[in-house]
């Protein structure tokens, strides 16, 4: 692994996110930064059509390299899986061809829903997880609008090698160098559930409410909700014994201010008719609070109500 910003870079699944950060090191390395996407066709769209970012009404675009097939792209040094949690599963085995020993997979998603599956899943490399509040929204295939600018947290889940760790702090430097505000965590986890308790208090209120952000802040019942999912979440953070940061409903308000006018990623999903991240939301607190002997009426709620959402429109 190198401790210098790694060049060959994939990025696995073209949504919101991944277009921004592809965007972003298209600055650095024109041209040859690839996209993997599951979807053939939109792959070939990217391919032909590159990507366009839209950041406060300027239009940038950018040249990309864009397939369905990972053996095209080869082993690179570097792999942002900016897939959604439930895309997970299918994903993750057709990254084979992009993985060595040598290879940093930095994993970008929501929740806690993820990391069991990514620990279980004995891909060759290293695994590093990236918390963000990087706001970004998808307006079409490859067209993302950048939604404000907010830091990024790296760190690995536990023990790595030493080459590993350098590898990071490349990368750390390359975001950077790309005009991101990143540091590299020695505790990333309480970092994913710092963000965790954030998510649990915002998207599925903005899914049910199917409003931005910052209207939460001015409708009593949603501001309740949110305080009590929120606190519920912080329960269950502080029994398995993570330090979180004081006063998540604060923080929590604040983000929800800072993003006032943001759509969350669960509200996109949800008028795409895209799977959710719940699961590994509201769903994944409920289930842990379910294994420590917590309540958690709220989240309970919550769940329940975005998957009645998405039985409207999910088939089966
Ligand atoms: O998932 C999201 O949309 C974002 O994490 C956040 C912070 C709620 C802002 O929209």
């Amino acid at each position: 692994m190198r401790d210098t910003p790694p060049k060959r870079v994939a990025i696995v699944g073209p949504g919101a996110l991944g277009c921004l950060l592809a965007t972003a090191l298209c600055r650095i390395f024109p041209g040859e930064i690839w996209v993997l996407d599951h979807d053939s066709q939109r792959a070939a769209l990217l391919q032909h059509s590159g990507l366009t970012l839209e950041r406060a009404g300027r239009l940038e675009h950018f040249p990309i390299q864009a397939t369905a097939d990972a053996q095209r792209i080869g082993p690179v040094d570097l792999v942002l899986l900016c897939v959604k949690s439930p895309a997970l599963p299918p994903t993750l085995p057709s990254l084979l061809p992009l993985l060595t020993e040598n290879t940093l997979l930095l994993a970008w998603q929501n929740g806690i829903g993820h990391l069991p599956v990514l620990l279980g899943a004995e891909l060759p490399g290293a695994l590093a997880l990236a918390v963000t509040s990087l706001g970004a929204h998808l307006l079409g295939p490859g067209r993302v609008r950048f939604g404000g600018a907010g830091a990024t947290s790296l760190g690995f889940l536990g023990e790595a090698p030493p080459e590993a760790r350098l590898a990071l702090q490349g990368v750390a430097e390359l975001f950077r160098m790309a005009g991101l505000e990143v540091l590299v965590e020695a505790d990333i986890l309480a970092q994913v559930w710092n963000k965790l308790l954030v998510n649990v208090g915002i998207n599925a209120l903005t899914a049910m409410y199917h409003c931005e952000n910052g209207a939460l802040l001015e409708n009593g019942e949603a501001l309740g909700l949110l305080r009590a999912a929120v606190l519920e979440a912080a329960s269950v953070a502080q029994a398995k014994g993570i330090a979180i940061a004081p006063d998540p409903v604060a923080r929590t308000i604040a983000v929800c201010r800072a993003t006032a006018s943001n759509i969350s990623s669960m509200l996109q999903d949800v008028r795409g008719n895209r799977q959710t991240e719940i699961e590994a939301i509201n769903g994944a607190v409920l289930e842990e609070a379910i294994r420590l002997g917590i309540a958690a009426p709220v989240n309970a709620e919550l769940f329940a109500a975005v998957k009645a959402l998405e039985k409207g429109y999910l088939p089966g």
